[in-house]
């Protein structure tokens, strides 16, 4: 099936699965202290108030500071993603494993954990992480949850590819706000581990506009429109956009359908770009076909392994 790429559409998540399935762990309005806090917070039903504690997103008396409440809304919507996908996954094959890239303090794995993994009794989430203190911190936590089937590795994404302590396989794929090149090596994870989910929401990445910069009086003089990169503000910004478009042919290339929507609204994070991938069947040869276009039009040809085209 072809792939799809539109900045302009708003996409709605999937429907949530039953509320069978998820019996409420936020208790009624009246019994939280304050009234209708939960409510008031934007917390979905089975969201633990003692986790967003825990994980300092709540302050011990229950308030939300500005930033955590960004956060928050920045990965409940995103939870509202990725929580069909995984039960899509788990009712095809009875077991479901994801893997969160950049996991840094581990929101998003622990949140998704709280709400889905740990109403089931199958699943497990790894987070892939460089910063060991953050590794560590995220294992006590789990421990001391006893969220028992979430691991934390204090690798690289390069290294998790090919490290044993993770499985052949992985189902989902995550990465919020992964640095730079981090989502890339996310992408070619998710490939050699043939996810049949990618949820990204990329980073600012400076390795493409590092080359457009290097190559730019060859590209003004061969192509009007690299006028659109002619100042480094502008190369910078052209470089994070025309990377997702990369992104995203990479993916439709390797038979991923693809749509790219708002994580949140722009007043919320400048980094908001949410690319879900879906392996949908055979690679599609016209979207390689494009890939190689377009890195040989911007003058990008040393990246084109990077974009998976092998040189
Ligand atoms: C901006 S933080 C995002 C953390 C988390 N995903 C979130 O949204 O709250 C990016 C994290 O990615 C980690 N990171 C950067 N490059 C990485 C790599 N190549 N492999 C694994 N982790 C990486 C950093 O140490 C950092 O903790």
């Amino acid at each position: 099936m072809g792939g799809h790429y539109d900045q302009a559409m708003t996409v709605r998540p999937a429907s949530n699965p039953s509320p069978r399935t998820r019996p409420a762990k936020v208790p009624p309005a009246a019994a939280v202290a304050g009234a209708s806090v939960a409510e008031q917070l934007g917390l979905a039903p089975g969201q633990s108030i003692e986790l967003l504690k825990a994980l300092h997103i709540l302050t011990r008396d229950g308030k939300l500071n500005q930033d955590s409440r960004r956060k928050l809304k920045q990965v409940n919507h995103l939870l509202q993603f990725i929580e069909p996908l995984l039960q899509q996954v788990l009712d095809a094959q009875g077991n479901v494993t994801l893997a969160d890239h950049g996991a840094g303090k581990s929101y998003l794995g622990f949140m998704l954990y709280d709400r889905f993994f740990s109403q089931r009794s199958v699943g497990q989430v790894y987070g892939v992480e460089t910063r060991t203190e953050l590794v560590e911190r995220s294992r006590q936590l789990a421990q001391q949850l006893g969220f028992a089937r979430m691991h934390f590795l204090p690798l690289s994404v390069q290294e998790a590819m090919i490290s044993t302590e993770l499985p052949a396989q992985i189902d989902v794929v995550t990465a919020l706000h992964a640095c730079d090149t981090a989502t890339d090596d996310a992408i070619a994870f998710g490939l050699a581990k043939q996810a049949k989910h990618m949820v990204l929401v990329p980073c600012c990445q400076a390795e493409v506009a590092g080359v457009l910069r290097k190559h730019k009086a060859l590209s003004l003089s061969r192509n009007p429109l690299s006028e659109i990169w002619r100042h480094p503000l502008h190369t910078r910004e052209f470089g994070s956009q025309i990377t997702n478009v990369l992104r995203c042919l990479q993916l439709e290339a390797h038979g991923y359908q693809v749509t790219v929507t708002e994580l949140v609204g722009w007043e919320h994070s400048m980094k908001n770009e949410l690319i879900l991938a879906t392996q949908a069947g055979n690679g599609k040869h016209s979207a390689r076909e494009r890939l190689n276009q377009v890195l040989d039009e911007l003058n990008l040809q040393e990246l084109k392994a990077r974009f998976g085209l092998h040189v």
